[in-house]
């Protein structure tokens, strides 16, 4: 075999290998995608706090724990959708959460059992999981064109490095509501809301039955203080009147990739 043909065929090797890896990636990306856009997906929100043990192992069985972890993540990370963030230091309850996208809330138990299973897991505290689903809009439909429309104003780009988890509870009153005075009333909640489409993202998951509240509201943010006159505005709204819990826990933290937590947790 000359030379020029060994090149040539390395050449096409490595070019195969190359689509092979890109046509994986844009596989695993867009499953992603539809698992954070599509309805009928199942969330699950996931908080932990490391034990005292964890903190007087020394650094290199820290480093392999985690290591351990880091190959559980990406295995499970062609099935589901994994989100981490950081709540070490902004909550006295919980180090980490972890937000989970199946398309079967089956997935993302398989993935927290293996997880709890590692030398890491065994670690870990689990102090509080909330489950819920995604699903079509269920007031919006009947909305104004102009709210509809309105509704539309694309987040302002850049980081939004903060993330709010809130899970709330409705009283029995707002559930005997017609349809049509809910529409109304929600369509209050979206007016006093609107101002703050461009700096707070939203995502909004039905718990009812699943869990015990009726839903997991989520938020991203890089301006803490239009949050908290975004709560204050839905405050002064009727339907807050139905809030039965509002938080409790409230989740605050920051989002970080899972290797940026772990490497954090072992340095
Ligand atoms: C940018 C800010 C926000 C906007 C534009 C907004 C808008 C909306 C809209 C349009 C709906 C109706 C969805 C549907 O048709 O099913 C909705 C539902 C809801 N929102 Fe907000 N929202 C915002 C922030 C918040 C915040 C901060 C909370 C509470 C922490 C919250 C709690 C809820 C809840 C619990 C529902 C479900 C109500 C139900 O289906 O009975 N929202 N929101």
């Amino acid at each position: 075999m000359t030379l020029s043909t060994v090149m040539i065929r390395t050449l096409s090797i490595v070019v195969t290998l190359w689509f092979v890896l890109l046509h994986e990636q844009l596989g695993q990306a867009a499953d992603r995608e539809k698992l954070l856009s599509d309805p009928g997906v199942y969330a699950t929100f996931a908080a932990f706090k490391f034990d005292p043990e964890w903190w007087e192992m020394d650094k290199a069985a820290r480093g392999a724990a985690a290591a351990a972890v880091k190959d559980v993540v990406r295995k499970h990370g062609e099935q589901v959708a994994i989100d981490t963030y950081l709540l070490r230091g902004l909550s006295e309850y919980a180090d980490m959460l972890i937000r989970i996208h199946g398309s079967d809330l089956s997935r993302n138990q398989n993935f927290l059992v293996d997880l709890m299973g590692t030398a890491l897991g065994a670690h870990l505290i689990n102090t509080s999981t909330f489950n819920g689903m995604t699903k079509k809009a269920n007031y919006v439909p009947n909305f104004p064109d102009e709210t509809k429309a309105a509704l539309k104003t694309p987040a302002e780009p850049g980081a939004k490095p903060y993330a709010v988890v809130i899970p709330i509870r409705k009283d029995a009153a707002w559930w005997l509501l017609n349809q049509e005075t809910r529409t109304r009333l929600m369509k209050e909640h979206t007016d006093a809301a609107l101002p703050y489409l461009k700096t707070v993202k939203r995502k909004l998951y039905h718990s009812n039955g699943l869990d015990d509240f009726d839903f997991i509201t989520y938020f991203e943010t890089d301006n803490l203080a239009d949050f908290n006159s975004l709560i204050l505005a839905l405050q002064q709204v009727k339907e807050n009147q139905h809030n039965r819990r509002f938080g409790s826990p409230t989740l605050l933290g920051t989002i970080h990739s899972s290797d940026e937590i772990l490497d954090l947790f072992t340095r």
